[in-house]
């Protein structure tokens, strides 16, 4: 039996390398890595049932939405170096409302904003902090718009590591900032941007033997891989027309398409849902490529502009893993207005459930790709939403006091604008006010 390892994901390289190698892009040609296992003593049908069982138990890896499937990522050797704060777990919910704006005859949102920091992240860090502790690591960096380094910091804390945080100064939400600093992190705020600051990250992991818990490290793309995982399961894996996720970095994507892949191919799941992954307009690097025919090289975009700054990233790494599986599902990649974001974010914060910006350009993008025709309105589609409606207050109340600018100053209309209404103390006034 072959032993979990490392190899590189470009196909003209497909070099192996050690599961507990400190590697973060192929050495050989600098393609990006992937964990590969030997499945073949899997049975479907009874780890289905297993992973039912792991449900009832009040043992703490069974209790993970991550960890309950570790079967499926079986890169750690000893399961003391877990650190799980019982992420994952994550319900599907049904909106009718919000189906109906986008198009849709019904719609269910798979919501990673319930996991324990708010945003799907913890599915990957608890992956990654686990490989962290299994190397002997004592220091982990990330470079973040603000999700993974919350995510990162607790997981790292949780977990005895020393977390350090390189963010872009003011260019990220005070949900996620707050975060950082209650869980301990040591946070950088770098005048530069994401792609800029990734560059300076790996040169300092380099330089001063930190692990790097930035997407790119393929254990994190294994941990994330749970939520298609998760949603299958809960499912009863019938499989959904189409999967909507927003787009940034585009590690989830490619773990999503991974994750699929492989539990097609091991007979849990008869067929690949379609991917679609939705863009910011104005930081859209990955949809202009695959518009103009998927050719590389990959263009990055350098002032990458977005009021939902989760996304603001103009050099995706994971864009070749990103293009196999939208090529390899049928999937398709979309963008969407500032305005439209905001609105999309309004509608699904409506039908009580809420979201941070990003998550909502799966609704705007949805409504884009029914209206084109693409998605059929009777298509059964789950959208994903990435991260808690708390991640980012500022926007709720510039949104709904109709004082949010996009990024060259134009307003955004408060479509569904619900402002707080100021009142004097007056029982009469107020009851003719609520009428
Ligand atoms: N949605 C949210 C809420 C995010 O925080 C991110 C990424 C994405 C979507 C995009 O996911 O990068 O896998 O394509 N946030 C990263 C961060 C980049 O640093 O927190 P992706």
């Amino acid at each position: 039996m072959q032993q979990p390892h490392l190899q590189c994901f470009t196909p003209s390289c497909r070099a192996h390398f050690d599961i507990t190698d400190v590697l973060y892009n192929c050495p050989k040609c600098g393609g990006l890595l992937e964990a590969q296992y030997d499945f073949s003593s899997l049975s479907a049908p009874a780890l289905k049932r297993t992973w039912r069982e792991r449900r009832m138990s009040n043992d703490p890896l069974s209790n993970s939405g991550v960890w309950r499937y570790r079967e499926l990522f079986p890169f750690i050797a000893d399961e003391a170096h877990i650190v799980t704060l019982r992420e994952g777990n994550t319900p599907l919910l049904p909106a009718p409302r919000a189906a109906h704006y986008g198009g849709l005859d019904s719609i269910t949102f798979k919501h990673q904003g319930f996991n324990p920091t708010g945003s799907f992240k913890d599915n990957g860090m608890t992956a990654g902090a686990a490989q962290a502790r299994r190397l002997g690591m004592k220091r982990v960096a990330c470079v973040s718009t603000g999700n993974t380094s919350a995510s990162m910091a607790a997981y790292a804390s949780a977990g005895g590591l020393d977390p350090l945080i390189f963010i872009p100064h003011g260019n990220i939400a005070y949900g996620k900032l707050s975060q950082a600093l209650e869980y301990g992190a040591k946070t950088f705020q770098v005048e530069a941007n994401f792609d800029q600051i990734l560059a300076l990250v790996r040169v300092l992991a380099e330089r001063l033997g930190i692990y790097l818990l930035n997407s790119i490290n393929p254990f994190r793309i294994e941990g994330q891989k749970s939520i298609v995982i998760e949603m299958m399961d809960q499912r009863d894996w019938r499989v959904p027309d189409w999967v909507v996720l927003p787009g940034g970095n585009l590690g989830n994507v490619s773990a999503f398409g991974k994750g699929l892949r492989e539990m097609r191919d091991l007979g849990f799941i008869d067929k690949l849902p379609r991917l679609a992954v939705i863009q910011a307009a104005g930081s859209s690097p990955f949809y202009e490529y695959m518009r103009d025919g998927a050719k590389p090289p990959f263009k990055a975009q350098e002032h990458p502009e977005t009021l939902a700054t989760a996304i603001k990233i103009g050099d995706p790494v994971s864009w070749p893993k990103a293009q196999l599986e939208i090529e390899s599902s049928g999937g398709v990649v979309e963008r969407v207005t500032e305005q439209e974001i905001a609105d999309a974010k309004a509608t699904i914060g409506a039908a009580g459930i809420g979201c941070e910006p990003a998550s909502a350009a799966t609704l705007a993008g949805i409504r884009k790709l029914t209206a084109a025709g693409i998605i059929d309105r009777a298509a059964d589609v789950v959208a994903v939403l990435t991260g808690n409606v708390l991640k980012d207050p500022d926007y709720i109340i510039n949104y709904h006091t109709g004082k949010l600018r996009a990024p060259d100053k134009s307003p955004i209309h408060p479509t569904f604008g619900n402002a707080p209404i100021v009142v004097p103390n007056d029982a009469d006034k107020i009851t003719e006010l609520i009428g």
